[in-house]
């Protein structure tokens, strides 16, 4: 549970990172590539839900999107440019296995194998995604992440892209966020597949989190160096402690304890038992689930505020939560509406530290999206820039509080595709003109660039 703390943030000095500190940014298969039918690429859960009307903003799709499945070289050379060192990007299973348990369609390999020469060549090191919520639709046509087999087609598809590219990567993430795949995706309709049921949440929750572990065991048998998963975490604040431990626990715990302590929160079992009665969890998963990981990745964005206030309906994306208000903090917001808190960064990664010691960490995604201006080329985000140099100086409090905190991946290298908020929110620190496809370095892309350079500000 985290009080609101104040850290010397204001610190004029420079500020060092340790040596070997991991530098770079972040992307997603179906917010960046476009393509979606090129080269036996099948039908994802996102190609389906953002053509369901009134689900994403504009009707928007990520049929074009940034183009980079075309244009890979040229993004490369833009992180060469700016001197990253590091480049976490996902696989689109549709591509790989277009049907999700099927022939492997090796076309789409070809794709990843391209791109990871490409970043190697140019002195970028790859960090691979297996599922950031692309869903192959012939999975979700058999239940999705309801359906147990899902984790099991999963963990054969994670060993098929380890067999293609696991001779030039060595570091290799599960799962990206799966809160929102449950929450978002089967127990509010947010995100695809858009159901919206608390059980079908817990439920997808467990099989995500078993597929994990069934992943864990596929990379492992083949041969990978480095495996972790990249969780969604947000502090909790808030006076009353019943409510923040209630959010705390479906937002943080559900996931972190069951991969590193190897079992569910007893407070959040009992609280979901009005919708499931867990009878997903079969005898060994719980094993499977917690076996060993290398690196814990961390999405972080902003700390959850939460008031107890009667009367209040329960938040659909938390199951349970009625008589919890959710919002109203004290600070600035992003394009988003989500508060410019980066104390929330040192807390989280210093009660990881103290709570689940052991697991060496890397910020996999923090980033903010601002309403950008194009003036005579060039896009001043001194909005953005501020931002992240506030979580920078907060993740660096964290290291010297103890934090074992490895590296640091901007969100994101390009605007992008911004799930049910399509194109309209911008999270690149390169700007993408979407009718003609130019790329254009943000301020806090030459910002952050010099930060690299010099492992510091
Ligand atoms: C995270 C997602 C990422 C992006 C950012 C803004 O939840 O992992 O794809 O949408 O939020």
């Amino acid at each position: 549970m985290s009080a609101e703390k104040s850290y010397d943030l204001q610190d004029s000095g420079v500020l060092r990172f340790p040596e070997g500190f991991v530098w770079g940014a972040a992307t997603a298969a179906y917010q960046i590539e476009g393509a979606a039918r090129d080269d036996g690429r099948g039908p994802s859960i996102w190609d389906t839900f953002s053509r369901t009307p009134g689900k994403v903003h504009a009707g928007h799709t990520g049929d074009v999107a940034c183009d980079h499945y075309h244009r890979y070289p040229e993004d490369v050379a833009v992180m060469r440019d700016l001197g990253l060192r590091s480049y976490r990007f996902s696989v689109s299973w549709p591509r790989v296995r277009p049907d999700g348990s099927g022939p492997v369609n090796p076309r789409g390999l070809d794709f990843y194998d391209r791109l990871v020469d490409e970043l190697l060549g140019n002195g970028i090191t790859p960090i691979v995604t297996l599922y950031h919520w692309d869903l192959p639709q012939t999975l979700e046509d058999q239940g999705g992440w309801t359906n147990r087999e899902t984790a099991a087609h999963f963990a054969d598809y994670a060993a098929v892209a380890h067999g293609r590219l696991g001779d030039r990567v060595e570091t290799w993430t599960t799962l990206n966020e799966p809160w929102c795949s449950a929450f978002l995706g089967y127990a509010s309709g947010i995100h695809a597949p858009g159901l919206a049921e608390p059980a079908l949440g817990f439920t997808a929750a467990h099989h995500l989190l078993l597929g994990h572990g069934l992943a864990v065991q596929a990379l492992r048998a083949s041969g990978a160096a480095t495996v972790g998963i990249t969780l969604n975490l947000s502090p909790v604040i808030g006076d009353d402690t019943p409510a923040a431990e209630l959010v705390d626990g479906l937002q943080n715990r559900i996931f972190l304890d069951p991969v590193l302590r190897g079992e569910y929160p007893a407070d959040v079992v009992e609280r979901a038992r009005r919708f499931t009665d867990w009878s997903f969890v079969h005898d060994g998963d719980l094993e499977i689930i917690s076996q060993p990981i290398d690196l814990l990745g961390v999405n972080y964005y902003h700390p959850q505020t939460v008031t107890a206030r009667a009367g209040e309906p329960a938040n659909p994306v938390y199951p349970g939560s009625e008589g919890i208000a959710f919002g109203g903090a004290d600070a600035p917001q992003t394009a988003m509406g989500w508060p410019v808190q980066p104390f929330g960064l040192t807390d989280l990664l210093l009660r990881l530290s103290r709570d689940y010691p052991g697991t060496p960490l890397i910020i996999t995604e923090n980033g903010a999206a601002f309403d950008d201006v194009v003036e005579d080329g060039e896009v001043h985000d001194v909005g953005r820039l501020s931002y992240l140099d506030g979580h920078l100086r907060a993740a660096h409090a964290a290291i010297e509080g103890g934090a074992d905190l490895r590296g640091y991946l901007v969100w994101s290298l390009l605007d992008n595709f911004e799930w049910a908020e399509g194109y309209r929110k911008r999270f690149g620190v390169v700007h993408v003109d979407y009718a003609t496809q130019r790329r254009i370095p943000k301020d806090s892309a030459l910002w952050y660039s010099e930060v690299v350079r010099r492992n510091g500000l």
